[in-house]
C-alpha cells in the first residue's frame, strides 16, 4: 500500500483505516446515504460495492443521494441487490432505469443545483453517512476531493458521519484544483462573490471536524471511462449550424469572438458540438459548465479555450490517462466547484452563459422533453439542463431529428413530458437546421421549427397537423385529441409515420 502519510496527513486518523466490508457494515437499514460521484467521476468505489455485496445476504434498504451518475456499475449492483429504496438526483444506469420504470425504486429527478439546498434547510435528510472519495486528508482532517465535487462537500458537512475512500489511483496533483464555497443559510445569504469563470471564492478542500470521520478505506481503482461515441455526420451538421449562429451573433455585434462562457451538457451530441468549435473562428473561449468532457481538452489543445470551470470531468479512457498523466499542463486553467455553484442560477445569469443541452424531443412551439420516453419512461433525469436553460444568456437545445432508425421524429406536435418550457428555450438545432425562437410568438415559432428542424420524412405530416391546428385557433394552436397521436402510433405500429 506504500507510504500512506502523504495521503492521510492527520496522524490520529491512521487508526480509522478499515476494510470496505467493515465500513459497509456501519450502514443500517433505512439510512440516508450521501455518496460522492458525478458522471462516473470521483465516485466512492469500494464501500458502495461492498454494500451491494452485503445486500445479497443481509437485506436492507437505503435512500441514496449522489452528485449525479456513478461509475463501476454501482447503481446496477445496488439495484440488483435490492438495496435502493429511493435515489436522487440523477442516474444514467440501464438496470436502475428499468427498476425506476417498474416503480421499484423511487427516483427523485431534481435540478442538480437544488439537492443540497433542500438538505441544508432540512427539507430533505438528514444524511446519516456520507461516503466520499478523496485524494488525501489534510493535516487538519479536511478532505481533498478527486475528479468531481458534485454534492460531496455539503454531503460531508451535513452528514452525521463520514466514510472517506482514499484512492491511490487518483493523482495527488489534483490537490489545489478545487474551490469549495458553501453558501450561507437563507434568507440572510450574501451574494455569491463569483464574478468570472476563473474566480476562486472558497477553499481547495472540504473542511469537516476530523472526529466525524468514522472510517477510512484505501482503494486503488481508476474512474470508469465515459462512453461518448465519436462525432458523426449528424452531430457535425448540428455543430455547423450552431457555429453559423454564433458567427452571425458576432457579425451583428452581439458577441465578440470570445463569445460568452460556454456550458455543454452530457452525452455524445454535446461533446461533438463542442469539438466542432475547434474549427470555428473563435478564440479565448471560456467554459462555465457542469461537466468537462473530452472536447474541453481538444479545445485547450487547439489553443481555443483559456479557462474551464465545472463540477466534474467525464473523460474517455485514452483522454483520462493522457490528461491525468500530464495534469500540470492543464491545472492552472481549470477549477472544480460544488454543483450548486457550477449550476447556480445567480452565477449563470451574472456570467451570461451560452448553454447547450440535449433534448430527447421538442415540439413545434419549443417545449423540450429531456427525460421521459413517451412521457412515462425515465431516461436519465433533468440533470443540470434546467439550471442552465432557465438562466442562460442563450439557451440552446440540440438533438438529432430522428431516433430509432427514423421510427421516431424528435420533433413532435406536443412533447409528451415537459422539462424546459417554451419560455426557457431560445434556439433549437437538429442536423436539418436551426430555429432561432427569440422574439417570436408561438405561431411564428412553429413555422420556423417545422421548416428548419423537422426531418423531411416527417415534414408534410407536421405541416398537415399545424395547418389543421391553426384552423381551430388559439394563441398556441393544437388539436388536443391528436397532440399525442405520434407517440401512440409508434406504440401501436412501431413508427410515428402516418
Ligand atoms: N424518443 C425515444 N428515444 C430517444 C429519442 C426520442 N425522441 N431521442 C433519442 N432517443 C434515444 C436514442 O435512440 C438513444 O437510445 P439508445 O441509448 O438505446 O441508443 C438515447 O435516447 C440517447 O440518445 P443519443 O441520441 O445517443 O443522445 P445523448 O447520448 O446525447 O443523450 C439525452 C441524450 C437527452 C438522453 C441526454 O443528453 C440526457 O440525459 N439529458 C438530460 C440531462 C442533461 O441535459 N444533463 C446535462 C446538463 S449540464
Amino acid at each position: 500500500m506504500g507510504d500512506l502519510t502523504t495521503r492521510i496527513r492527520h496522524p490520529d486518523l491512521m487508526g480509522r483505516i478499515m476494510t470496505p466490508e467493515a465500513a459497509a457494515a456501519l450502514i443500517e437499514d433505512g439510512m440516508v446515504i450521501g455518496m460522492s460521484g458525478f458522471t462516473k467521476s470521483g465516485d466512492a468505489k469500494a464501500v458502495p460495492l461492498a454494500l451491494a455485496a452485503r445486500g445479497h445476504t443481509d437485506p436492507f434498504k437505503i435512500t441514496l443521494i449522489t452528485g449525479a451518475s456513478l461509475g463501476h456499475e454501482i447503481d446496477r449492483k445496488l439495484t440488483e441487490a435490492g438495496v435502493l429504496a429511493r435515489r436522487m438526483p440523477f442516474q444514467a444506469d440501464p438496470t436502475l432505469r428499468k427498476a425506476i420504470n417498474r416503480g421499484e425504486v423511487m427516483f427523485i429527478d431534481q435540478h442538480l443545483s437544488e439537492t443540497v439546498e433542500h438538505l441544508r434547510s432540512n427539507q430533505l435528510g438528514p444524511v446519516d453517512y456520507a461516503i466520499i472519495e478523496a485524494a488525501a486528508i489534510t493535516e487538519t482532517g479536511a478532505i481533498v476531493p478527486t475528479t468531481s465535487i458534485g454534492n460531496s462537500a455539503s454531503l460531508a458537512i451535513l452528514a452525521k458521519k463520514v466514510i472517506v475512500e482514499i484512492n491511490l489511483a487518483q493523482p495527488l496533483g489534483l490537490d489545489g484544483l478545487h474551490d469549495i464555497y458553501i453558501p450561507s443559510k437563507r434568507p440572510t445569504r450574501a451574494p455569491i462573490p463569483l464574478m468570472a469563470c476563473d474566480s476562486r471564492i472558497g477553499t481547495p478542500y472540504v473542511e469537516i471536524p476530523p472526529e466525524k470521520i468514522a472510517a477510512i478505506v484505501v482503494t486503488d481503482t481508476v474512474d470508469s471511462a465515459s462512453s461518448v461515441v465519436p462525432a458523426d455526420d449528424d452531430t457535425r451538421a448540428i455543430a455547423r449550424h450552431l457555429i453559423g449562429l454564433l458567427e452571425r451573433e458576432v457579425a451583428r455585434g452581439r458577441l465578440n469572438l470570445s463569445l460568452q462562457p460556454l456550458q455543454a451538457g452530457v452525452g455524445s451530441i454535446a461533446n461533438s458540438v463542442l469539438q466542432g468549435l475547434a474549427d470555428g473562428p473563435f478564440h479565448n473561449l471560456r467554459m462555465y459548465s457542469e461537466v468537462l468532457q473530452d472536447s474541453t481538452f481538444d479545445l485547450f489543445d487547439a489553443g481555443k479555450l483559456t479557462f474551464a470551470s465545472a463540477s466534474s470531468f467525464s473523460l474517455s479512457a485514452p483522454y483520462a490517462s493522457r490528461i491525468y498523466e500530464h495534469f500540470e499542463r492543464y491545472k492552472d486553467k481549470l477549477v472544480l466547484r460544488p454543483q450548486e455553484i457550477s449550476n447556480h442560477p445567480e452565477v449563470i445569469r451574472r456570467l451570461g452563459i451560452i448553454g447547450i443541452n440535449t433534448a430527447l424531443e421538442f415540439d413545434i412551439y419549443g417545449n423540450v422533453n429531456s427525460t421521459h420516453v413517451d412521457g412515462t419512461m425515465m431516461m436519465n433525469g433533468i440533470g443540470g439542463s434546467g439550471d442552465f436553460a432557465r438562466n442562460a444568456y442563450l439557451s440552446i437545445f440540440v438533438t438529432k431529428s430522428l431516433a430509432k432508425d427514423g421510427a421516431i421524429s424528435s420533433v413532435v406536435p406536443m412533447v409528451s413530458h415537459v422539462d424546459h418550457t417554451e419560455h426557457d428555450v431560445d434556439i433549437l438545432v437538429t442536423e436539418i437546421g436551426l430555429a432561432d425562437l427569440r422574439g417570436l410568438a408561438p405561431r411564428e415559432r412553429a413555422r420556423i421549427i417545422i421548416d428548419n428542424c423537422v426531418h423531411p420524412t416527417y415534414r408534410d405530416q407536421m405541416n398537415d397537423y399545424f395547418t389543421r391546428a391553426l384552423a381551430r385557433g388559439g394563441h398556441t394552436p393544437h388539436i388536443l385529441e391528436e397532440a399525442f397521436s405520434w407517440h401512440t402510433r409508434r406504440q401501436q405500429t412501431g413508427t410515428m409515420k402516418a
